[in-house]
């Protein structure tokens, strides 16, 4: 049993300076953690809650302190100097105490790093790595990281529609070797873009956000930058994530600089493509999340040839994972702790889609922090992919410097890869 002793939220800030929340939580043994809750620009429709105050007088409108408030005051009384078994009885028993849906009451920022705290703290009571404490397997899976490289839409203000350009090194035999890649790719990047006088300032998930011509300008670049760097296109492959709901309108989605409307079934032929030409292994959320109709266009046109994941339908919400997986209609799930809001509601998602046989990439949010809980939990379930940004700006680097530390840690208790 585990007794929480202490709770204390409050406002930090996160990587675009926006304040966020962030949990201390301490056990009657004086074992201590903190965690922090991220935050996002591009919300999906059906994710839990993220309890803003809306008050133009801090901020910009984007103060959190009524979430702070909800920690410290309705779930600090709740719970400090109650025992719990397991981080899944605390999980059950804040969802309880919330009662809503979407944790609208207390707010997912408020709910979420008081459950990462708490299994941080059980670890830590336990002399073990997080990983280690959520870890159900003998052997350890280490994921393939998708590395940011070029951003757009509402991560940047350049002109290309399509949210995150990454790449997957595919041929590299353990982490360290994958960010190497990638680090490589991303030199050899800005030299291209500086030669054609374009901006190498970086953005939202810190990757380059060029004004170029076209959204497959930006695939042609990062190609050249790979080759640039000495690989192929076999050793590192594209993944993107279209986050086409941020462009989908009346119907129709509008790639505004390539002065392009298209209905659904002209927006599945121009990732036809796209998929043909390039070396393209994953889209994720390539149509809005309630354009039901272009779903049967895009399994019979591309669903087997790569993976199809998505973010905003799925939400890390088992329900919602559910009514696909009857439809046969899912590939591949991202998983976003604060979407759905606890920490054993997202394991119960990545558990949901492993049985399905379909592939999670634990990701992080646009706007992150130094938390690294991600990295342990991509590993402690043996997840094939983890997507945690480029490696530009150290909310980024903190995970996958984490990744490196504990590949290093499990040495030959681990594979790279699937
Ligand atoms: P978000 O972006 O955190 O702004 O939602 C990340 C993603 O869409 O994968
Ligand atoms: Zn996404």
């Amino acid at each position: 049993m585990y007794k929480i002793k202490d709770l204390h939220a409050r406002e930090v800030i996160d990587s675009r300076w926006n304040p966020t929340v962030e949990v201390e939580l301490s056990l009657d043994n004086w074992v201590k953690w903190i965690a922090i809750c991220p935050s996002w620009a591009s919300t999906g429709i059906h994710e839990a809650l993220e309890l803003r105050d809306w008050d133009k007088s801090r901020f910009l409108w984007k103060w959190v302190l009524e979430a702070v408030k909800n920690v410290n005051i309705s779930i600090k009384k709740d719970i400090v100097w109650d025992e719990y078994e397991s981080f899944r009885e605390l999980d059950e028993y804040l969802i309880r105490l919330d009662w809503t849906k979407n944790k609208s009451k207390f707010g997912a920022n408020a709910i979420l790093p008081v459950s990462m705290a708490f299994v941080d703290a059980c670890a830590k009571n336990e002399n073990k790595e997080i990983f280690e404490y959520l870890w159900e397997w003998n052997w350890h899976i280490l994921p393939y990281p998708m590395m940011n490289i070029v951003n757009g839409w509402s991560h940047a203000d350049n002109n290309v529609d399509i949210q995150e350009f990454m790449i997957v090194p595919v041929w590299a035999t353990n982490i360290k070797e994958a960010i190497r890649m990638w680090a490589e790719v991303f030199h050899n990047l800005k030299k291209i873009l500086q030669d054609k006088w374009l901006a190498t300032s970086v953005w939202d998930e810190w990757g380059y956000a060029p004004n170029l011509r076209s959204n497959e300008e930006a695939i042609q670049v990062i190609i050249k930058a790979i080759e640039k760097a000495w690989y192929t296109t076999e050793q590192i492959k594209i993944a993107l994530d279209c986050a086409s709901s941020e462009f989908y309108k009346d119907w129709k989605y509008n790639l505004a600089w390539e002065w392009k409307i298209l209905d659904g079934k002209e927006l599945v032929n121009f990732y036809k493509d796209l998929v043909e030409k390039y070396p393209i292994i994953s889209i994720e959320d390539w149509l809005a999340e309630d354009d039901f109709e272009s779903w049967k266009l895009f399994e019979k046109e591309l669903w087997k040839k790569i993976m199809s994941v998505w973010d905003d339908l799925f939400v890390t919400n088992i329900e919602r994972l559910q009514m696909w997986i009857d439809q046969n209609m899912a590939n591949s799930i991202l998983i976003k702790l604060n979407q759905i809001g606890t920490v054993s509601e997202t394991i119960d998602a990545i558990d949901l889609a492993k049985k399905h046989n379909m592939k999670s990439i634990i990701s992080h949010r646009s706007w992150e922090t130094e938390d690294t809980f991600i990295a342990d939990l991509a590993v402690a379930k043996n997840t094939w992919f983890i997507k945690t940004g480029s490696l530009s700006r150290t909310d980024r680097i903190a995970k996958y410097n984490r990744l490196i530390r504990i590949e290093e840690k499990l040495w030959d208790k681990a594979k790279f890869g699937k």
